[in-house]
């Protein structure tokens, strides 16, 4: 396990991760953002485990990660966007992480809407975005990030699912420079998002992104709706073209078949 001392050493961000909470083990590095956000942490503030228990997942499902192998952690921000643009927190925290894990493998990470990021078409990394509001628009927003560093077994239903970076670069990944690489993008990125200039995310997105025109199964509550995916909507919706027409997509889990 790393000392606070050695992950801030050489950190090149000014915010983002200066404020750091380390755990051995910890039930999940979002409930614990979350519950420092409510008290009125600052922004910036990570929280960083080698371990959790209840590790969370998108869709209520659950993200097991090997202890001392792998980067979880979650950052706290405060943009001021209103509940319509909060979903384009996905594609910053998404970018953000494609673009440290590719300085580290220079391998192109592939994006899978709407949070997921493959290497070699196996998922390598989960993004869990919770964001609160009021009625004036976001108050705070947890983007909270499990990679595959250097785990090599994944368990029997995964192993067809997932990648780890060390499988995929043939080489052991320093886990400390990737996550010091992963706060100086979300920094940088955030950048953007203060600016409310989605454009050049949405951009480095879109062009990692493999799906559009392509035939797409969308598993969502209430069903399982099937079209060709077309591109994202302003607010980060997934439109797709289907037998009945045009709908747009917010939440789902999505195989491309054709
Ligand atoms: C998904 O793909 O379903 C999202 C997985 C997100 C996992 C990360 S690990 C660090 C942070 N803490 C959690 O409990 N979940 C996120």
């Amino acid at each position: 396990m790393y000392s606070k001392e050695e992950l801030l050493e050489g950190l090149k961000t000014t915010v983002v991760g200066r404020k750091l909470f380390l755990f051995d083990s910890i039930d999940s590095t979002n409930a614990c953002a979350k519950t420092l956000a409510e008290a009125d942490m600052e922004e910036g503030a990570v929280v960083f485990a080698d371990f959790q228990t209840e590790g969370r997942g998108r869709l209520g499902r659950s993200w097991l990660s090997e202890p001392g192998n792998n980067l979880l952690f979650s950052c706290i921000f405060r943009p001021s966007l209103s509940k319509e643009r909060a979903g384009l927190m996905t594609f910053f925290a998404a970018v953000s992480a494609a673009k440290a894990i590719e300085t580290m493998t220079h391998q192109i990470v592939e994006c899978k809407w709407p949070n997921d990021l493959l290497l070699g078409g196996k998922k390598c990394c989960g993004i869990l975005l919770e964001n609160s509001f009021t009625q004036d628009g976001m108050t705070h927003s947890v983007v909270g990030i499990g990679v595959n560093v250097n785990q090599e077994k994944f368990e029997q239903s995964l192993q067809t699912k997932a990648t780890s970076l060390k499988q995929v670069a043939r080489k052991k990944i320093d886990r400390k420079e990737l996550f010091q690489a992963m706060l100086y993008e979300l920094e940088t990125q955030y950048g953007n998002v203060v600016k409310g200039n989605f454009d050049f995310i949405l951009n480095e997105w879109n062009r990692r992104c493999t799906m559009f025109g392509k035939t797409a199964n969308v598993v969502r509550e209430g069903g399982t709706i099937t079209g060709k995916a077309l591109e994202l909507s302003p607010d980060g919706g997934l439109v797709l073209e289907t037998a009945t027409g045009t709908e747009i997509v917010y939440a789902g889990d999505v195989t491309v078949l054709t």
